[in-house]
């Protein structure tokens, strides 16, 4: 079957979708997004995605009807028949001649579509986990904001995968903390405790990384959030990274440095098969 994307309420088939050059997502990545997983036919933390959805789109002063929006990204997944796959929200300010100034009170665009998964793309990776590479945080200053300017991360990704490794760290230039991931938070294990960076305008506040945190706090692992360094991350006892595609993956190399004895570590193991149980119990 062909995937149906809805566009401003409309359904029709993706690969017959035209969108204005004049789009501001075009010419300015002037827009923000949400990607949703489906399991077992339900849309996995759908509120907590809306939510951010919201806070992204206030934060750029696009006006948009959310409750408008939930009804269209159901609607849209009803009619590809998803069951195992996702659903990915873009919403850009709308459309108007190229010019910096932004336009007020744009009518924004909305564009829906949903995937089925053909096979979990991670699945080499779950029992031995993947390779991650370093690389400089290139992006811009408001990273708490799903924008669709994902130029940096894209090239982060790449080069990781020029080193044969699946996702980069970044890093501030300036003084060595680690920021996330090209498109995953990430954490990091050591003396038994779990850290991973704070809720700020450096990172983007994972929806998978919020429940990881409240995962931790069911199975009483102690947890803070707080930065860490390039070198506590290379002799971290355990690292892991988390997002809506990858779940929770553990990290056996940072830069060909080996993590704990080069297996995914007891604590990721732990909080990864809780994560699979709360999967289970929304369906
Ligand atoms: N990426 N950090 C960045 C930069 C991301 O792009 C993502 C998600 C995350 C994890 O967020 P969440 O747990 O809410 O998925 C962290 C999505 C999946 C993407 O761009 O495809």
């Amino acid at each position: 079957m062909k995937t149906l994307a809805t566009f401003n309420g409309q359904i029709q088939p993706l690969e017959h979708l035209k969108i204005s050059a004049n789009d501001r997502a075009f010419y300015f990545a002037d827009a923000v997004y949400e990607v949703v997983r489906i399991y077992s036919g339900k849309l996995f933390l759908f509120a907590e995605h809306l939510s951010r959805l919201g806070r992204s789109l206030a934060s750029l002063g696009i006006k948009c009807d959310l409750s408008l929006v939930e009804k269209d990204i159901m609607e849209n997944v009803n009619a590809n028949k998803i069951f195992d796959g996702y659903v990915y929200v873009q919403v850009s300010r709308g459309e108007a001649p190229r010019a910096h100034q932004i336009p007020k009170n744009l009518k924004p665009n909305v564009t829906i579509y949903s995937v089925e998964f053909v096979s979990d793309p991670f699945a080499p990776f779950r029992a031995s986990g993947i390779k991650a590479s370093l690389h400089p945080d290139w992006r811009w200053k408001r990273r708490d904001i799903k924008s669709t300017n994902l130029l940096a991360n894209c090239i982060a990704r790449d080069r990781a995968e020029s080193e044969n490794c699946q996702e980069a760290i970044l890093y501030e230039e300036d003084d060595f903390a680690i920021t996330e991931c090209s498109s995953n938070n990430v954490f990091i294990v050591s003396s038994n405790t779990l850290r991973t960076p704070p809720v700020s305008n450096r990172i983007l506040n994972g929806i998978t990384r919020q429940c990881v945190l409240a995962i931790a706090k069911s199975l009483n692992i102690e947890a803070v959030e707080e930065n860490f360094t390039v070198s506590e991350l290379k002799f971290a006892d355990e690292v892991l990274i988390t997002g809506s595609f990858a779940e929770v993956l553990g990290v056996v190399s940072v830069a060909g440095c080996t993590i704990g004895d080069g297996s995914v570590g007891p604590v990721t193991r732990m909080i990864s098969e809780s994560f699979q149980d709360l999967k289970k119990a929304s369906h």
